[in-house]
């Protein structure tokens, strides 16, 4: 199966290849200039180029070949060479028809077979989430859905922080108080580990102290296992609530402390490879290319103190999800700020053969940073970091107000009016995240994101409910919206069908570039080239029967895409509204 434009890139190449031209030449997209034409091809200017010939004469003798094929309604040439195509709405309605009967919706399954690590989240323990593990989170779920939709096994891995010096920080902590081996709520914790972090900047003996605890804690003293397993705990409990209300899963709940096991060993072997050497009492692996333009440092596996470090963990997590699960590729969803650690990381994953290249592709898929309106990273009123609980109820508590200002949920009982302003707010959220190119920094702006009109995850709810009730109405009319579909496809029509067929294109493009903003703007496209065809077209009262029919099965196949766009996403959309 393939999309219209792939489809029109195969008659068109195969015109190419018999002119002699390369077929490559042949790539057809949707047309920038819709007004214009449907679908354009500019290989006739490369080829010229490579010919040294007119490229409006190789255009010519293309647009002729092609003339009167049966999938083109027109043909013809642009400008200096540009071929503009339409198809006919003959070959339109057959190759939505064929979308429409695909579980996928036209989507290739180009996982299957493959599995694919998704590293996201990242929360830290003892610490409240913020708002850079709020987009983590948010981007991350949705690759590891876009990922799963395309046939991988994806596997989406929580990787917390629960190994490095914080935690002895917070031990070391809890022993001043007295209070080693009782156990500890959430809320204590939020006030410890502030608490404990002070003490360390404030005094050297402390921050010893916390040092020894960590290493004591790492070597596997057992008051201290103890201690540390009962606010992993607590705070894993803490995390699995925002991550539910959110909506986003993980399959795996592993953190840094899980390869511990793994790293002396590793590191010995490293050692006797020549590959990690001892420098300035460290024990390193160089990474360094003659030809980077900028400095490289190599990754510290052992500090001079034998404390081991952020990308210590990250290597033997590589090693460690390599054996588990030989998968095709491991993507890091982290904060754009890491670049060089994950440069590091995967430099001495290659040299070291833990990762070999052609076995496994690693990607650090970074993003920006969420800034508050003052355009410095957001932060409460009172100038602290946003915690995620915080954050969702704020969403909530706006998308309550946003439903009763529409008069949305009059006729709702009290759970479902929660329930939709939920996902009203979460919709909100993750939109207006997501729609953004993933590596831009973007302005975190709760009014707007929460606004039923515009670009926004509530619009879209908003379309996709209107389209459902419209079906139910159909429905309740007895008018039935047909199980095997056929379209007939009518001027009117044309544009949301041409818009229906771009899905597995732009499915594509979000899962090459591991962009879910591809999505969104094809979502709000789709949804605007409903509203157009839902003022031009009669659809209830039109009396043609059988373009009755094909109209209903287009707002149905418009919603289940959209529906199902929205879903990968991370989005879910409410029965009414
Ligand atoms: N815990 C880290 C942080 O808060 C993010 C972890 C990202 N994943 C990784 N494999 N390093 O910055």
């Amino acid at each position: 199966m393939a999309s219209l434009a792939q489809k029109l890139t195969e008659i068109v190449g195969a015109a190419f290849a018999a002119e002699g031209l390369s077929a490559e030449l042949g790539l057809v997209r949707v047309s920038d200039r819709p007004d214009l034409c449907q679908f354009q091809c500019n290989g006739a200017m490369a080829a010229a180029k490579a010919a040294k010939k007119n490229p409006r004469e190789i255009a010519q003798t293309l647009v002729q070949a092609l003339q009167d094929h049966p999938a083109l309604a027109r043909i013809e040439i642009a400008g200096p060479g540009f071929i503009n195509l339409d198809v006919t709405d003959a070959f339109l309605a057959a190759h939505i028809k064929s979308n429409a009967d695909s579980d996928t919706l036209g989507v290739e399954p180009v996982g299957a077979g493959r599995t694919i690590v998704l590293d996201y989240g990242g929360p830290n323990i003892a610490k409240p989430m913020h708002v850079g593990h709020l987009r983590s989170s948010i981007i991350g779920d949705s690759l590891r859905r876009i990922c799963a939709f395309a046939g991988y096994r994806a596997i989406g891995d929580v990787h917390m922080g629960d190994w490095g010096t914080p935690m002895g920080q917070i031990l070391s902590e809890l022993e001043a108080r007295g209070r080693l081996g009782q156990p500890v709520t959430m809320d204590e914790l939020e006030e410890i580990y502030p608490a404990a972090s002070r003490a360390c900047k404030e005094d050297e003996n402390r921050a010893e102290q916390a040092r020894a605890a960590t290493v004591k804690l790492q070597d596997g003293d057992p008051v201290y296992r103890a201690a540390w397993q009962q606010f992993i705990d607590v705070s894993i409990a803490g995390m699995k609530e925002n991550f539910d209300a959110l909506g986003v899963h993980f399959d795996l709940w592993k953190g840094e402390s899980d390869v511990h096991e793994r790293i002396a060993p590793m590191v010995e072997t490293l050692k006797t490879a020549g590959l990690a050497v001892e420098s300035e009492g460290a024990v390193v692996v160089p990474v360094a290319r003659e030809d980077d333009k900028k400095e490289m440092p190599p990754l510290i596996l052992y500090k001079r103190d034998g404390a081991v470090m952020y990308g210590t963990t990250d290597l033997a997590t590589v090693a460690d999800r390599v054996e588990a699960f030989s998968p095709a590729a491991i993507l890091y969803v982290v904060d754009q700020r890491q670049s060089l650690h994950f440069e590091q990381v995967f430099r001495a994953a290659r040299v070291t053969a833990i990762a070999p290249e052609e076995q496994v592709e690693l990607t650090h898929a970074g993003f920006g940073t969420m800034n508050g309106q003052d355009g410095k990273p957001f932060k409460t009123r009172a100038g602290g970091v946003m915690k995620l609980q915080d954050l969702i109820a704020m969403a909530v508590e706006k998308a309550q107000a946003r439903l009763e200002e529409a008069d949305l949920a009059a006729d709702m009982d009290q759970a479902e009016r929660d329930d939709v302003a939920h996902k009203v707010a979460v919709a909100a959220l993750k939109f207006a995240d997501l729609h953004n190119n993933r590596v831009a920094d973007y302005v975190f702006d709760i009014d707007r994101m929460t606004r039923f009109e515009g670009k926004t995850g509530p619009y879209l709810l908003y379309q996709a409910v209107r389209i459902n009730s419209l079906l139910n109405k159909a429905k309740g009319a007895g008018l039935d919206v047909p199980e095997n579909p056929t379209f007939a496809i009518k001027a009117e029509d044309r544009a949301l069908a041409l818009a229906l067929a771009e899905f597995p294109d732009h499915f594509r493009l979000a899962l090459e570039n591991y962009t879910p903003h591809v999505l969104c703007d094809y979502a709000y496209k789709l949804a605007q080239d409903f509203s157009s065809f839902y003022g031009a077209c009669h659809i209830l009262s039109e009396e043609d029967e059988q373009l009755r029919a094909s109209r209903l099965s287009l707002c149905a196949l418009t919603y289940r895409q959209l529906v199902l766009i929205l879903g990968l996403l991370g989005i879910q959309v409410p029965a009414r509204m």
